[in-house]
């Protein structure tokens, strides 16, 4: 996540700048920057927490580079992954005369921080970005020619970002470059401006022409122009703030849903070497006397943490169960302390796994967090927290926060096998592989989502859905159901498939919709005889699978894989956009569903 913004121009650049942010801030906010450029002086703002605790920095400093002329400014707000979030973390980060904004992840900082190091670079930062800066600086001591050390540090530069870089040895330029992450480029509407962001939304009202930038598209902006490593197209900026924070994209959890690709490299970066998962959080001596996981959650972080039950098992050999928090809370548990508690939640507030976590604690249990809110009550109370680095979830359906918990849940029994030596070499290597594979198995292919939106129509008008699989899938059909339920307000259950002929399978007919869950690489043979017996009962089916079924009256096909982890991710797509699709033609709000708050503070 994190957002970016930049400016040329003859208005009051420190006041452009932190509105552009106020607009990204859903992007993130555990800090906010901004350094100006003028002549030869550079000044620096920075602000832990919200946007408005550095506007009040700049207002009450009156930022004194007054703008009698064209200045230049940069400015970033953060969500905090490599490093916490503090001053020093926050961006803009300095080299020695030159400043950048960064948003996303630089995959090979350590190699280049070791090397420039080495070189007689001091670094201040704990964050991936400040390589950036002195990689550019490095390069401009040898050559005294911004416009080369640029282009020379990009080509260093392996992960997803895109940068915004100014400096003192070039006062009239800023320098970008896009790979991965999002920018956008507009002509401001006042002569010679120019004006940069990590989405349209800051640039709505000032100005009219944009050009969202490609991948690998790199250049310089001053005050006489801009000029592109590559040809680009411009296009007319929307006018409307709601639809540019959303990516353009109709809703945020169809922008949430699309993202998913993206957010868990973040969720992985600095943890995956090629033969080992580490979490900088976790200390393996955390795992000392613990014969026994117990994890507690709700809603669709309980369907991670269910997922996650088959992979802990599997891959770490430590029995693990899971409650629902607010069963849990009331049972009178039993708590042992060779059993390592686990809460899984995506805001950190949830009052039944917050009590929950504490009962634990009270219990002197080892606990940790899996949270996508740092600096929350959970990760306040819990001994470890892991960061699932989703970014913030803005539509009440969780989408995001699920495929992020999933993928840290998965590498959690890894590392947990690992440190237990429960797991093999080979086969820790081979997961490790496949979870580099996540991201491509969450991009969303146009065909799928166009198939989901034609099948909508026929899903509408029935008694139910019943959605069934096996194994880790059981948890998916539970999560699919869910999504369902809450935007369609359509009545939908989750089965593991073998239950059906133990009492649901009497509701079947074809106003009863099947929505089976039928991977290649686990149990297919056997959801395969569940799903005929549905079908013999005259359900409607709707396969979802890579292989064909001929007694599907529907049928979604998800790509081919090597890996049951795979097929996962990418049948929660399927079900991700099948549910929100059914929501568009039922006309209900996707985003802010009837009844339900996106965080659930009372019990
Ligand atoms: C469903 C959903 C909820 C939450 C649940 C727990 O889409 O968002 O079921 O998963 O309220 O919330 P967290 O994860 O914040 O503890």
């Amino acid at each position: 996540m994190c957002g970016i913004v930049g400016y040329i121009g003859k208005s009051n650049t420190s006041e452009i700048l932190v509105d552009g942010l106020k607009e990204l801030e859903y992007r993130g906010y555990d800090s906010a920057g901004i350094a100006i450029l003028k002549s030869d002086k550079i000044e620096v703002y920075k602000a832990l927490g919200k946007i408005v605790n550095l506007e009040e920095k700049v207002s009450h400093n009156e930022c004194t580079l007054k703008e009698d002329g064209f200045s230049i400014g940069i400015g970033h707000t953060r969500w905090a992954t490599h490093g916490k979030p503090t001053e020093l973390n926050a961006h803009p980060h300095l080299g020695e005369y030159s400043y950048v904004v960064h948003n996303g992840i630089i995959e090979n900082y350590k190699e280049l921080k070791d090397e420039l190091i080495e070189a007689g670079h001091k670094f201040v930062s704990q964050t991936d970005t400040e390589v950036i800066v002195h990689l550019f600086e490095f390069y401009f001591n040898q050559n005294n020619d911004a416009d080369l050390s640029f282009d020379l540090t990009i080509k260093r530069l392996e992960g997803a970002y895109s940068i915004l870089l100014i400096t003192k040895s070039q006062q009239n330029k800023i320098f970008f470059m896009k790979h991965g992450s999002p920018m956008a480029i507009a002509k401001g509407k006042n002569e010679g401006e120019i004006l940069f962001a990590s989405s349209d939304a800051p640039l709505i009202g000032l100005a009219s022409d944009v050009v969202y930038l490609e991948d690998g598209v790199s250049g310089v902006a001053s005050s006489s122009g801009l000029t592109f490593s590559t040809k680009v197209s411009w296009s007319t900026l929307s006018n409307s703030k709601q639809f540019a924070q959303k990516d353009g994209f109709r809703f945020f959890m169809e922008k949430e849903i699309y993202e998913q690709s993206d957010v868990v490299v973040d969720s992985m970066m600095g943890r995956l070497q090629d033969d080992s998962i580490s979490f900088d959080e976790l200390d393996p001596s955390l795992l000392d006397g613990i014969n026994e996981i117990k994890i507690c959650a709700c809603g669709t972080s309980y369907h991670a943490g269910l997922t996650s039950t088959y992979l802990f098992e599997r891959f770490s050999k430590i029995r693990c169960s899971i409650e629902i928090a607010s069963e849990f809370r009331y049972k009178e548990p039993l708590l042992t302390k060779d059993t390592l508690f686990v809460v899984i939640s995506q805001s950190g507030e949830t009052a039944d796994t917050l009590e929950a976590l504490k009962m634990a604690k009270n219990a002197g249990l080892k606990t940790i967090v899996v949270c996508n809110v740092d600096n929350s009550s959970m990760t306040r109370v819990a001994d470890t927290t892991i960061l699932t680095r989703a970014g913030i979830e803005k539509g009440v359906a969780s989408t995001k926060a699920f495929s992020t918990q999933a993928v840290v849940l998965w590498m959690m029994a890894l590392s947990f096998g690992d440190i237990k030596n429960n797991i093999s070499k080979e086969v820790l290597k081979k997961e490790i592989k496949v979870l580099r594979e996540v991201p491509l198995a969450l991009k969303v292919e146009d065909s799928v989502h166009e198939k989901c939106k034609r099948l909508s129509k026929r899903y509408l008008h029935g008694h139910g859905f019943f959605f069934i699989g096996r194994d880790v899938f059981f948890p998916l059909a539970l999560e699919g159901a869910l999504k369902l339920k809450e935007i369609s307000y359509l009545h939908a259950e989750g089965y593991p498939a073998g239950e059906m002929k133990h009492g649901p399978i009497a509701l079947a007919d074809p106003e009863l919709f099947t929505i089976a869950l039928m991977p290649q690489h686990l149990h297919y043979d056997k959801i395969k005889s569940n799903v005929e017996e549905l079908s013999a009962r005259d359900s409607t089916i709707c396969a979802i699978s890579p292989l064909p079924f001929d007694l599907a009256d529907d049928f979604i096909n998800t790509k081919k894989t090597d890996h049951y982890m795979l097929e996962f991710f990418e049948m929660l797509i399927v079900l991700q956009i099948f549910s929100m699709e059914i929501t568009v033609r039922l006309g209900n709000d996707v985003d802010m569903p009837r009844n339900l708050a996106k965080s659930v503070t009372v019990e």
